[in-house]
């Protein structure tokens, strides 16, 4: 055996402990250090030829580039909709390295079990009927793919074609009708064959990003063919949500798959006060959620949930014998895009029953009145316009007093990550140059709230 490698495998014991204390030090001081420091340009460097062994190697990375790390783990980072990672993940996300199993199937491990259950868990707390079934997939982009995926499979059968089987080139363009459409939706149709331009955009209600039901049944009837519907449930600017009763409603005059993204808005269910935005999901065919946001656990982790698990592996179904079967009771391996996966499960698993129900109620409250602190100060002051008056969920929306260009917004966000305390991402809403605060941290308290409101200040 190659003698670093040895002397690893002998010192195994050592390294672990070395690695907890190195996490350690990192989490200890995650509140403390810039929350996203602008990356130095830095050279490649070249493979070495003589291996340095783990602890030099460790060393090495944490001098050169661990002060380059963001605190998007910690409870100031309202870039994007970013979940920091419970200690119970963070435990679970650990042992998935140590166990390193690949839950393709039930016949080596109890991993798939494991994964099921959490799926179990999460359809309890997020309310989504028994009918659906699960499978953990990387992210919500890939959870929209594989939904779409089987949308298509669907649009086919309609028309008595088999798109896994034949291809898509049988088919007529298919119609899919969105308001207000994730990004990684008309990506997923880019990826499926179908084309970014597939998505036909529907109106909303007046200054909404909610779909206006009554022109989208307008639009289903000149259409006269099955269609793909993709929900949103929330939007990423206003966290605003389609209702899915009234778009379930119009299933029983027109022929259409219902797509739900509810990549984070979803957990908006884990909360009797704001479960009624999630009315009417049992109307959905497909949904998204992302568990690496608002379940925070560490990258990367989603679900992909169905009601149509036969056209789950009519698409994903990848039959060799030296893998198994389908059968009746198909393996994770039929079920999503990858074959070969982490246990991505347990991470979820172990937070889920580390904190329960209750625990993820708490988070998702206490996220959503921070939010809304933030919105009422910005509502407040003559520094900030306030977009969408009150915030509906965890994301606040505004932009600058006056009206500032995209050029303006990006430097006062640049000025902002260099000050340190906070890091926002910027956005489009309504044609506004605005900027985008995402609470979604499971660490975030009012005192962090405080620190945010004041540099937003100070920098403005
Ligand atoms: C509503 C929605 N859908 C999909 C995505 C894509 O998620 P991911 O980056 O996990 O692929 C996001 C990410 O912000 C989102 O907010």
């Amino acid at each position: 055996m190659y003698n670093q490698l040895q002397t690893d495998w002998e010192n195994q014991d050592e390294l672990l402990q070395t690695a907890v204390s190195a996490s350690s030090q990192f989490l200890t001081m995650i509140s403390e250090r810039p929350v996203a420091p602008k990356p130095a340009c830095v050279a490649l460097k070249d493979l070495p030829e003589a291996g340095l062994g783990a602890a030099d190697a460790l060393h090495l990375f944490r001098a050169e580039y661990e002060a380059g790390m963001s605190a998007s783990a910690g409870p100031r980072y309202f870039g994007f909709v970013t979940g920091g990672a419970t200690p119970a993940s963070l435990i679970g996300d650990w042992l998935t390295a140590v166990y390193d199993q690949n839950p393709t199937a039930d016949y080596d491990s109890i991993a798939p079990h494991v994964e099921q259950e959490a799926l179990h868990f999460l359809r309890q707390l997020l309310h989504i009927p028994n009918t659906f079934s699960g499978s953990f997939v990387s992210g919500a982009t890939m959870s929209n793919f594989a939904a779409l995926a089987q949308a298509r499979q669907w649009i086919g059968q309609q028309q008595g074609i088999n798109v896994a089987e034949d291809g898509l080139m049988a088919l007529p363009p298919i119609p899919v009708l969105s308001a207000t459409p994730h990004a990684s939706s008309y990506k997923s149709l880019a990826m499926l064959g179908l084309g970014r331009q597939a998505i036909c955009t529907v109106p909303t209600l007046p200054n909404r990003e909610a779909v206006d039901v009554d022109a989208l049944a307008k639009l289903l009837q000149t259409i006269r063919q099955p269609a793909i519907i993709i929900a949103s449930g929330g939007t990423v600017n206003t966290v605003d949500f389609d209702n899915f009763r009234a778009i379930g409603a119009l299933k029983e005059q027109h022929n259409f798959w219902l797509h739900v993204d509810a990549a984070f808005g979803g957990f908006a269910a884990a909360s009797p006060q704001y479960a009624h935005l999630m009315h009417g999901i049992e109307f959905a065919d497909s949904i998204t959620i992302d568990a690496h946001k608002w379940l925070n656990v560490p990258y990367d982790s989603a679900m992909i949930f169905t009601r149509h698990p036969e056209l789950q592996t009519a698409v994903f179904q990848n039959a060799a014998v030296y893998l198994g079967g389908v059968g009746d009771n198909p393996a994770p391996v039929h079920l999503a895009p990858q074959n070969s996966r982490r246990f991505r499960g347990l991470a979820a698993w172990m937070s889920l029953m580390a904190y329960g129900r209750s625990g993820y109620q708490e988070i998702i409250e206490r996220n959503i009145a921070q939010a809304q602190w933030l919105g009422a100060q910005i509502a407040q002051s003559d520094q900030f316009h306030l977009l969408d008056d009150p915030v509906r969920l965890n994301v606040v929306c505004f932009t600058l007093a006056g009206s500032p260009t995209m050029t303006e917004i990006k430097d006062y966000l640049a000025r902002l990550q260099a000050d340190g305390r906070i890091f926002l991402t910027p956005t489009n809403y309504q044609n506004t140059p605005a900027i985008r605060a995402a609470i979604s941290n499971w660490q975030t308290t009012q005192a962090d709230m405080e620190i945010a409101w004041q540099a937003l200040k100070d920098l403005a």
